[in-house]
């Protein structure tokens, strides 16, 4: 076989007809659609950024280091063995999964994703493979994952593990902005072979139904071969588990994963989630008192839902195994806010409509350049079979609601705070709807549409 046509064969081979990445399952659509489904529905989870660096918590010998409190190591530059003194004052002996996997609950949390092991390397199992973690090398001494599983299973909440698997600033793996500490020289396939692999296999095998999500992050020097021996030893375990788009080598994953940031248009025909952090850092950090608001919080899953994501929002527990009080009080309003309004969230598609998230404009340049999405928050959509469900964050003052474009024919208008009957008006250009003078929620009030089509009619834009 000449070289080219053996070169154009071996191309053939890596493309695969699915559009699929090398090396990944091949599935059909109803395969994909059956083992995405749970996620698709969940819509809302709670990510855990929780490790050693809750320790410093955003100071090193006595000063603040800039960034996230994760990154301490790596932005202070931290000598190894300086570093992984901190695990002997990791004792979280106020951890108590079964209020945490609670809190996510009563949240309206479907899942949980939570650092089986960042990129500073600290195992939050008992890792077999490296002493650098929870047993080994703090006065813990117990699996912190096994406790937070059976409170999942208990609960009816799915567990993911986020695994960071290039970067390892402790047991030779990759490190973003190069290696700070000779002791860090190592060979990376070594690492992959020797600590990453065996690893991911431990997670994947010790917590009965769990994971149903592997979080990979920042895929820094990891080519097709060594993310092929991760996605294969995963794979073989479990089949059905949903990886997101960072592994690396060219593996695209199941999930878009925009960080801190809601995509003006989501990302059609993908699945996505959008991660964010509820103050400014994932790990616990002593002087971040930045929180959102909870009005911000619960905009951002109306936003999210009504693109067709997912929204991952994190907690970064203290060293002692607290979840930060700001971060309870915020998830307990948002709960209650779920508790009235979570049909509007839960195994939704995305608004009929769009041009009421916002629109780009025609003079500002966002900072690469392309036009800049300026979003609008006065309400937001999403849909069920024969319904459309409006988050309406401006009350109209003078008690009309204007929805132009839809041509389904509306059979009622519900208030879902107090399931109050709203009057309504149709046109051929749209509804109008009657509504009270006080908004039943003040943050995002929500409106039910019972329609006579399965799928909204709205008349395409101009
Ligand atoms: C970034 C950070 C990492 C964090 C992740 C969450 O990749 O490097 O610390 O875990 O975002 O999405």
């Amino acid at each position: 076989m000449n070289k080219t046509l053996l070169i154009l064969t071996l191309l053939c081979a890596t493309i695969l007809p699915t559009g699929l990445r090398a090396g990944e399952a091949t599935e059909t659509k109803e395969q994909r659609d059956a083992r995405m489904a749970w996620w698709r529905d969940a819509k809302f989870g709670m990510f855990i950024h929780w490790g050693v660096y809750s320790v410093p918590a955003g100071f090193y010998e006595g000063k603040p280091v800039p960034g996230i409190g994760e990154w301490i190591m790596n932005k202070g530059k931290i000598p190894m063995t300086n570093y992984q003194a901190f695990a002997k004052e990791f004792n979280p002996v106020k951890y108590n999964a079964d209020d945490w996997v609670k809190a996510a609950k009563d949240a309206g949390m479907k899942y949980i994703v939570i650092t089986s092991k960042h990129h500073d390397g600290f195992a939050m199992f008992c890792s077999q493979a490296s002493h650098w973690n929870i047993c080994d090398a703090s006065p813990y001494d117990k699996d912190v994952l096994k406790p937070l599983a059976e409170a999942c299973h208990k609960y009816g909440i799915k567990l993911g593990f986020y695994y960071s698997q290039a970067q390892d600033w402790n047991n030779g793996g990759s490190a973003a902005g190069g290696k700070w500490d000779s002791a860090q020289e190592h060979d990376m396939d070594d690492y992959i072979d020797k600590v990453a692999v065996p690893q991911v296999k431990q997670i994947c095998s010790n917590y009965g139904e769990f994971p149903a999500v592997i979080w990979w992050d920042t895929p820094r020097d990891m080519n097709t071969n060594r993310a092929q021996k991760l996605y294969d030893a995963v794979h073989a375990l479990r089949p059905n588990i949903i990886l997101n788009n960072r592994l690396g080598g060219g593996f695209a994953g199941d999930t878009e994963t925009p960080e801190q940031f809601i995509p003006p248009q989501g990302f059609p025909g993908r699945d996505w989630e959008t991660c964010m952090t509820m103050n400014g850092t994932w790990g616990f950090k002593k002087d971040d008192h930045g929180w959102k608001s909870t009005e911000t919080l619960i905009r951002n899953l109306s936003d999210i839902a009504s693109k067709g994501g997912n929204y991952l929002l994190n907690v970064g527990p203290t060293s002692e195994g607290l979840i930060p009080q700001p971060s309870l009080d915020r998830l307990a309003e948002v709960g209650a806010w779920m508790k009235v309004n979570g049909e509007a969230i839960y195994g939704t598609g995305p608004t009929p409509f769009g041009a009421e998230a916002g629109a780009f404009s025609e003079t500002e340049k966002d900072k690469n350049g392309k036009p800049k999405f300026i979003p609008s928050w006065e309400w937001r959509a999403t849909t069920k079979a024969g319904k459309i469900y409006l988050m309406v964050f401006k009350w109209p003052a003078d008690g009309k609601f204007e929805l132009t474009g839809l041509q389904s024919k509306v059979n009622n208008a519900t208030a879902l705070a107090g399931h109050k009957k709203l009057k309504l008006k149709q046109t051929k250009t749209g509804v109008t709807l009657s509504l009270p003078a006080e908004a039943p929620d003040k943050i995002a009030s929500v409106i039910c549409l019972e329609i006579a089509d399965a799928t909204p009619k709205v008349a395409s834009a101009k």
